[in-house]
């Protein structure tokens, strides 16, 4: 099994710089790749914002946050990727967009490293067939925001190493998470029960069955969930949700996955959810909600 000293994580987004900041947080060297250079400046203001409340609330000590920024470096070329000992890409989730980076992270990584993706729906095995490597591709699906939530989900492929599976399983524990393990078929574990959940909240909204509030505040109550479905929907990106549950409606071929038509208006519209300041509801500036 091998000892990680370098990653790389593609996407500077929500997910890719949490991804960073637990890396870089647990000594280990990280570049984060954006195509954006916006997005990387957005991913350093928030990894630095979020190791300082980490420091204030004394959950990280004041040196290993000032190492964690001294262990992160950000770059829009990927040819910098080619000694990291594990790439964890977070970019969009589009499957052809996924396959031709992996395609190109096969030829600029080095032999031995492992290309993993937070994929929250594609098949590894899929994305693995992009490459020379299957053997050392494997789903490293974090949750949101992932320097919070305790949980990663790793997920095999047909091809994955036993090998490249404790190695990712050890990284994962070196970042104080606790894992699950899923087989490759369409939105793993969470995603498989989570996203018809909040497919069918859009459907409960699009059939005036009762109102966004009502509706959050029924399952918040009623099933004791820290977050309403809609409310959760707008936090992960609605673009998010409609890219998986329609992984979930081709992959499981049964109608009950279809899109709500309510979800897919949406996004047509760029109501993304928090990101974009308005999905089901409207955010402030600091992503806080506003009465709309
Ligand atoms: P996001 O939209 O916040 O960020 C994506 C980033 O990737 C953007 O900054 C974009 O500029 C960058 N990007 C796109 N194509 C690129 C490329 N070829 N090379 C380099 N950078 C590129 O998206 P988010 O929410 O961070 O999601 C990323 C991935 O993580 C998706 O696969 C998503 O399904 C998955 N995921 C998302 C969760 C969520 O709650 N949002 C939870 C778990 C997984």
């Amino acid at each position: 099994m091998a000892d990680v000293k370098s990653v790389g994580v593609i996407g500077g987004g929500q997910m890719g710089s949490g991804i960073a900041q637990l890396a870089a947080v647990a000594g280990i060297g990280v570049w984060l790749v954006d195509l954006d250079s916006e997005a990387l400046k957005r991913a350093t203001q928030s990894i630095t914002n979020s190791v300082q409340r980490f420091v204030s609330k004394g959950q990280i000590s004041r040196e290993v946050a000032t190492n964690a920024l001294k262990n992160l470096k950000c770059t829009s070329n990927l040819e910098d990727l080619q000694s990291a000992d594990v790439i964890i890409e977070a970019i969009v989730e589009s499957e052809d967009v996924k396959k031709k980076l992996f395609s190109e992270l096969d030829r600029i990584a080095k032999p031995s490293a492992i290309l993993a993706s937070n994929t929250s729906s594609i098949s590894i095995t899929r994305i693995a067939s992009a490459t020379s490597r299957p053997c050392q591709v494997i789903g490293m699906h974090f949750m949101n925001p992932p320097p919070i939530m305790k949980l990663v989900e790793i997920v095999r492929g047909a091809d994955t190493s036993n090998e490249t599976f404790m190695t990712v399983k050890t990284m994962a524990e070196r970042f104080g998470k606790i894992i699950v393990c899923s087989q490759d078929y369409p939105g793993f574990i969470v995603n498989r029960i989570l996203i018809p959940m909040i497919n069918e909240a859009f459907f409960t909204l699009y059939t005036g069955v009762a109102t966004r509030e009502d509706i959050d505040t029924g399952m918040k109550l009623g099933t004791n969930q820290p977050m309403g479905p809609l409310e959760l929907a707008d936090f992960i990106g609605l673009d998010v949700c409609l890219s998986i549950i329609k992984v979930l409606h081709v992959g499981l071929g049964d109608s009950k996955y279809r899109p709500c038509p309510l979800l897919v208006q949406y996004v047509d519209a760029g109501r993304l959810g928090r990101k974009r300041g308005i999905g089901v509801y409207t955010y402030g500036k600091q992503q806080e909600l506003v009465k709309s």
